[in-house]
């Protein structure tokens, strides 16, 4: 505990909390209690591992102990769809569920538990996406990249990968390659986008063409000794300008230090998961976030020091 964040806890603490598995690399704790400290407020955010079978009861647990929110990481971001009480427009636009906000009943309305008193009150779990707005805001700074009528190879089609490609649709990317290890998943997205967004031409598999952006959204690169997420052979790296990972820890992956080597432009999924923080903040609190403060955490927790 360098940092005191735990130095508030008390009977009355507000909980929030993130549920993955694996969760011990997670930066989000960091995150969060610098900025619920930095705001004064007396609440605090805790990792929890949580095995899928029982996401839906660590849900219902949580909503039942008055926390306040959570944030979803793998494996839970597709599943959460059918474990919360509400989806909000970012969740049923973006397909994943990575923030749920707890909510009280008042008078017929909805508010996040966090900002009322919700004794004795009916609460309610509501699903939101904050990944998707997140993720194209890092690419834009880190990458300096306009995904805009940029072709993209997308490896991944789980919670993240899924948000990302609709999200990347939406924004008009040109061209949009995926591929994942289980392929009808990828096909499954890649039908829905065709669907949503036909002025996006979507394929399954690798690129003929060169490409503006690859974006690893596989949790590939989490573990040592993790392959690279793409096969090189079949789509070099040279052919690549920028190479965005959403894994930050480690801060550098195989597949940046390959990038980079290859000569591309790299960033990893620091900036992403700062914004989809304080989105994510700003629902429970109802407040603005400390964006600084917790971008100099994560600075802090990731490399030992601000960036
Ligand atoms: N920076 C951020 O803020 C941020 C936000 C969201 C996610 N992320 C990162 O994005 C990654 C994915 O997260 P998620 O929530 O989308 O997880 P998820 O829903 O569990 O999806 C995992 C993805 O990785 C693939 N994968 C897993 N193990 C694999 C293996 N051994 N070989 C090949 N492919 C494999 C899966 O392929 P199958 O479909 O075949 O299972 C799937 O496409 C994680 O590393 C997570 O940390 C970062």
């Amino acid at each position: 505990m360098a940092h005191g964040y735990l130095r508030h806890l008390s009977a009355g603490t507000r909980l929030c909390a993130v549920f993955g598995q694996p969760i011990r690399h997670s930066a989000s704790p960091a995150m969060h209690n610098a900025a619920f400290e930095a705001a004064g407020l007396d609440w605090a955010y805790v990792a929890c591992e949580v095995d899928p079978t029982y996401l839906g009861e660590a849900i219902t647990g949580a909503r039942r102990m008055g926390f306040c929110g959570l944030n979803l990481t793998v494996p839970h971001k597709l599943e959460a769809i059918e474990w919360v009480d509400e989806l909000d427009e970012s969740a049923k636009a973006w397909g994943a569920v990575n923030t749920v906000a707890f909510e009280a009943e008042v008078d017929g309305e909805w508010f996040p538990v966090g900002q009322i008193d919700p004794t004795g009150r009916a609460i309610r779990s509501k699903g939101y996406n904050t990944d998707a707005d997140a993720l194209i805001r890092a690419l834009k700074e880190d990458l300096r990249i306009e995904p805009r009528s940029a072709r993209v190879l997308l490896l991944g089609a789980g919670g993240a990968a899924r948000a990302a490609a609709l999200k990347l649709a939406d924004e008009g990317v040109l061209e949009l390659w995926l591929v994942n290890r289980t392929i009808p998943k990828a096909q499954e997205l890649a039908t829905e986008i065709s669907h949503r967004y036909p002025a996006v031409t979507v394929d399954v598999g690798y690129p003929e063409s060169d490409v503006e952006i690859i974006l690893n959204g596989t949790s590939l690169g989490l573990k040592s000794g993790d392959p690279l997420p793409l096969d090189v052979d079949r789509f070099p790296l040279e052919r690549a300008d920028g190479v965005y990972d959403m894994i930050y820890r480690p801060a550098v992956t195989p597949l940046l230090t390959a990038a980079h080597a290859a000569g591309c432009q790299t960033a990893n999924g620091l900036g992403m998961l700062l914004y989809q923080g304080a989105a994510a903040w700003e629902l429970w609190t109802g407040r603005q976030a400390p964006i600084e403060v917790m971008r100099e955490a994560l600075g802090r927790e990731v490399y030992g020091g601000p960036r």
